[in-house]
């Protein structure tokens, strides 16, 4: 029998906890969030926390030691409070849900915790994720100093995000298992908004589709299907608007012969997806659209081809870089005669005017999930900056297995004087999340139509 991930991933940590030093990692849940008044936001847990307990109440807090012995604190079962919250899991019952070797309720966490604190020489919390502990924390060092007898040579604060972050960045089959089904639940939803659109216009060719409109289709089937809901604010953007890179979907209105940016994603399990599309409203791209959107395409493309085993994740942005550059220098949206050639323009940045994002990030249970970015032990080289400038740094690490990553290479084209007019109010991203496997990456996001002519025969067709 397989062990179960949850239990596995405390082992695992508990090792590389072993093999820095020893100690005991806090690992406390999300904190409750007021949004107005005594409303409160959803509660929506930890990342951290749950990756390594699989449990989904408030007020609980996970203890690892490394010795692999593990301790959750909880709220205690509590008929008069389960009346508004809903049935609790409770201390007695978490080591057997869980496989916790202890539990205790959340309200001994000041008195116990200092406790444990003062028997080891590191302890170890998330020192960038905010927590209810925050507060606390420096209290209990103190205290735990005190009883220690160690003075103020001990325990040692020492952050445990580089620790966990590095397990979270290469997904286990679980996670991948989940995240296709999250990417599968989300293309169905882009397809839903393509579909939508096509049918009103197909109707009423002069009818104006706002954007909450198409948010509401996407969120629709996000919730019909089992995902919680978004993984972050649905970004949908009628014409002009794709050029505001985060635009919220508002009351803007899309019409025939305008494109619609929809980036949007829902979370199921506890992990995230992340899909654009980019839509002629009318199911029929323009010829300047369809220009551009071919360039972003083949930009993805070769960002694709570069997504695999022992590539670094900067290639495949320098790769698309380099095709979006080709692109706007045929197109005439930068001048030969001012900005040379294609590496010129890479050089100077000058596609950043039309470019200004990265291709691609870690995707997992944050959108923007863990996990860094460079190759700490390799020596720093001078590299081309995010900026378009240039910093010398270490390189960007090796693509592994397991690793899931973003594709998203785009273009947006703000009016001005200079780009010629045809082009003028187009945004385009296209956007897909990737599986590292051996020999490349899997597309898990592709159940939704992503060439020029399948997007309009799919709007055509429904
Ligand atoms: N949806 C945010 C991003 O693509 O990074
Ligand atoms: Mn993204
Ligand atoms: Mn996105």
């Amino acid at each position: 029998m397989r062990t179960p991930p949850f239990r596995r991933r405390r082992a695992e940590l508990a090792r590389r906890l072993a093999a820095a030093g020893g100690g005991m990692a806090i690992v406390p849940t999300a904190p409750m969030q007021m949004r107005n008044g005594d409303n409160e936001h959803p509660f929506r847990h930890g990342s951290h926390f749950h990756y390594l307990s699989g449990f989904d109440e408030p007020h609980s807090c996970l203890v690892l030691h490394a010795d692999g012995c593990s301790e959750l604190f909880c709220h205690a079962a509590n008929a008069e409070r389960s009346v508004w919250e809903g049935p609790m899991l409770g201390p007695e019952a978490a080591p057997q849900a869980l496989g916790v070797d202890l539990a205790w309720p959340i309200e001994r966490l000041d008195e116990l915790l200092p406790e444990l604190m003062g028997r080891v020489r590191n302890v170890w919390t998330l020192f960038t994720v905010p927590s209810a502990i925050d507060q606390r924390l420096p209290g209990w060092l103190a205290r735990a100093r005190t009883r220690a007898g160690l003075g103020a040579e001990g325990p040692v604060h020492r952050d445990l995000g580089p620790l966990v972050d590095e397990m979270r960045l290469i997904k286990d089959a679980d996670e991948i298992d989940t995240m296709r089904r999250a990417a599968a639940i989300s293309a169905a939803a882009h397809a839903r908004a393509m579909r939508y659109c096509g049918q009103r216009l197909r109707a009423d060719p002069a009818a104006a589709v706002r954007e909450y409109e198409i948010e509401a289709e996407l969120l629709h089937e996000f919730r019909r299907r089992g995902a919680t809901g978004p993984a972050y604010g649905s970004i949908v953007a009628a014409g002009g608007n794709a050029c505001v890179l985060h635009h919220a979907a508002g009351p803007g209105e899309l019409r025939a012969g305008q494109l619609c940016l929809v980036d949007a994603g829902c979370e199921l399990d506890g992990y995230a997806s992340d899909i654009s599309r980019t839509f002629p409203a009318d199911g029929r791209f323009t010829g300047p659209q369809r220009t551009l959107y071919d360039v972003v395409l083949a930009a993805q493309q070769v960002a694709v081809a570069a997504t695999r085993p022992g590539s670094r994740q900067r290639d495949a942005h320098e790769a698309a870089v380099r095709v979006l550059s080709q692109g706007l220098l045929d197109h005439g949206l930068l001048a030969r005669d001012r900005h040379g050639d294609v590496d010129a323009v890479m050089a100077s940045g000058a596609y950043r005017r039309f470019y200004m994002h990265d291709t691609g990030h870690w995707l997992g249970r944050d959108v923007h999930d863990v996990g860094e970015y460079l190759s700490l032990q390799e020596p720093a080289v001078d590299q081309p900056d995010f900026r378009g400038g240039r910093v010398v740094r270490a390189p960007s690490r090796r693509l592994e297995c397991g690793m899931v990553v973003t594709l998203e290479p785009g273009l947006y084209v703000q009016p001005a004087p200079d780009v010629p007019e045809a082009f003028w109010n187009i945004g385009i991203r296209i956007e897909d999340d990737a599986v590292v496997v051996p020999g490349g990456c899997e597309l898990i996001s592709r159940a939704v139509p992503v060439e020029p002519d399948a997007i309009e025969a799919w709007m055509s067709a429904h």
